[in-house]
C-alpha cells in the first residue's frame, strides 16, 4: 500500500538532523543558538552605528527597524546559558559565567532594557536621542566579554 504523501514528507522532515532536537535540549544547540542571537545583535548594532557614524546616510526607518529587532534579539542569548550541559558545550564563554550566575544574567535584563531605551528613542525620531540611547546600550557589550567572554 503507497503511504500518504504527508505522511513521507514529514517522516523525512523529522530525520534531517535540522529537526533532530530542538535549540535548548542540547548543550552544543544551546551554544549555537546564543552564538547565532549574538551574531544577529552585532549586525543590527552595527548599521545603526554606521549610520550615526555618518558612513551610510541616516534613515530613522531604518534605525527604527534595527532597535524593533535589537529589543527582541537582546532577550534571546541568556536562557541559552542554563540549560543542562550548556556549561560543557563549548563556545567562548568563561567558567566565570556560572559562578556568578546571577550577575550575568543581570547584565543580560540591562542589556535587554537598554535596547527598549534604545527603540523609545527611535521611535521619538531624535537622533541626539538615539544617540545618546545607542551610546549607553553599547557600553554593555565590552563591560560583560571583559568579565565573561574568552
Ligand atoms: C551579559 C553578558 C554579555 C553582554 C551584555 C553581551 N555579550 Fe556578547 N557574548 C557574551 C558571551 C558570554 C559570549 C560567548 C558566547 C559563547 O561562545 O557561548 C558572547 C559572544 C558574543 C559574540 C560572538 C558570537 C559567536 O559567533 O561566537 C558576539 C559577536 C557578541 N557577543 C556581540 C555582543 C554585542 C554586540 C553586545 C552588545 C550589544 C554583546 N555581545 C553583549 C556575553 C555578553
Amino acid at each position: 500500500m503507497k503511504k500518504p504523501l504527508l505522511t513521507v514528507v514529514l517522516v523525512s522532515l523529522l530525520s534531517t538532523s535540522a529537526f533532530a532536537g530542538s535549540a535548548f535540549t542540547e548543550a552544543k544547540d544551546s551554544v549555537k543558538y546564543r552564538q547565532s542571537a549574538f551574531q544577529l545583535i552585532r549586525h543590527n548594532m552595527a548599521d545603526i552605528a554606521d549610520m550615526l557614524k555618518g558612513d551610510v546616510s541616516y534613515d530613522a526607518e531604518r534605525v527604527n527597524k534595527r532597535a524593533t529587532a535589537l529589543a527582541t534579539l537582546t532577550t534571546l542569548p541568556w536562557e541559552a546559558f542554563t540549560v543542562p550541559g550548556a556549561e560543557q558545550g563549548g563556545g567562548d564563554a568563561k567558567a566565570a559565567v556560572w559562578k556568578n550566575l546571577s550577575d550575568f544574567q543581570s547584565r543580560g535584563e540591562k542589556l535587554a532594557t537598554d535596547a527598549l531605551a534604545l527603540k523609545s528613542a527611535a521611535d521619538s525620531m531624535d537622533q541626539a536621542e538615539v544617540r545618546k540611547a545607542f551610546g549607553s546600550f553599547a557600553r554593555n557589550c565590552k563591560a560583560c566579554h571583559d568579565e565573561y567572554k574568552n
